[in-house]
């Protein structure tokens, strides 16, 4: 692989590959077995030009994990403050050649522009509604470590769809590899497409998730939204919030997933989101780790 901008420039075989090499590198973190100096000459510069806790730890834990050394921008400090522009300050910090770039970025297709200018290879952590490629692989990797496969299961997903990048990665991901997607959301966060003709759009939450074997709720992506859609946060939980009760009934069995943030009280209830038994939230973010080695190895290592 040269860059992973996208879910969407990858087959079946090469979300296989990277999974399985994700599973490698869980089992040699629980091991302690792994080569730590792989990628030991190798600088990372992580562009975030937008706020993460997730990702961007978890990618420098993973570097890290491997022997590379990273380098956080930060954009609040840099010279954008003083005028320059994005790609001024693209080429800039191309011409100090990083060994690869991480980034995230508010505009659509922005890691698609630096990977064209840039001499090293990109990694996209998150770009506009578009794509969150290394959050669908994490996601999958918990799915298929939970149900032992990821073919043939039945995935929810509950919220925000037209603005998610999780969804817009998850959507493909998922119907590439032969799990059976629906989507749930009120028809103003509903795309007017979706990736695949597959996928069942529901706009009752009762309906959407009968017979689920995960129910994946979404974050309200008001950053990304140009007015306000929902009247209230409220208003929102009354009709699409995740509760253990509305679960029992229409998917009992069903595991939970949320990449986060989690919006207390929004996206589904406290309670559910802590049950061990029933929530795989922070097993998300654990195998979030091998996942991103999974993918520096593999862009960064070869
Ligand atoms: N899931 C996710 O991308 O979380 P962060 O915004 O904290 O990175």
């Amino acid at each position: 692989m040269r860059h992973l901008l996208g879910i969407d420039e990858l087959d079946a075989d090469q979300i296989g590959e990277i999974l399985e090499r994700a599973d490698y590198y869980s089992r040699a973190l629980r091991d302690g077995k792994w080569d730590h100096n792989h990628l030991a000459d190798k600088i990372i510069f992580h562009l975030f030009f937008e706020h993460s806790t997730r990702t961007l730890t978890s990618f420098e834990v993973a570097a890290k994990r491997l022997g590379a050394r990273v380098v956080n921008w930060n954009p609040q400090t840099s010279s954008l403050s003083k005028g320059e522009n994005f790609t001024d300050t693209i080429d800039t910090l191309c011409a100090m050649h990083p060994d690869g770039i991480v980034m995230r970025h508010a505009d659509y297709g922005a890691p698609n522009f630096v990977a064209a200018r840039s001499t090293c290879p990109v990694i996209n952590g998150g770009d506009s509604w578009r794509e969150h490629p290394t959050q669908a692989l994490l996601d999958a990797m918990t799915m298929k470590e939970h149900f032992g496969k990821i073919e043939g299961l039945n995935v929810t997903i509950v919220g925000d769809i037209a603005h998610s990048r999780v969804a817009g990665s998850n959507m493909q991901l998922l119907c590439k590899m032969g799990a059976h997607v629906r989507v749930v959301a009120p028809p103003v966060l509903m795309p007017e497409e979706l990736p695949f003709k597959e996928i069942e759009a529901h706009e009752n939450l009762a309906d959407g998730i009968k017979g689920a074997d995960v129910v994946m709720t979404l974050r309200l992506q008001k950053e990304r939204m140009d007015s306000a859609l929902i009247s209230s946060d409220a208003a929102y939980y009354n009709e699409f919030g995740l509760t253990l009760e509305i679960l029992d009934k229409h998917a009992k069995g069903a595991m939970v997933m949320d990449p986060g943030p989690l919006v207390r009280g929004v996206q589904m209830e406290d309670s559910l989101a802590e049950d061990k038994s029933r929530s795989l939230i922070l097993k998300q973010v654990a195998n979030g780790i091998p996942t991103r080695m999974a993918v520096l190895d593999l862009v960064l290592g070869g």
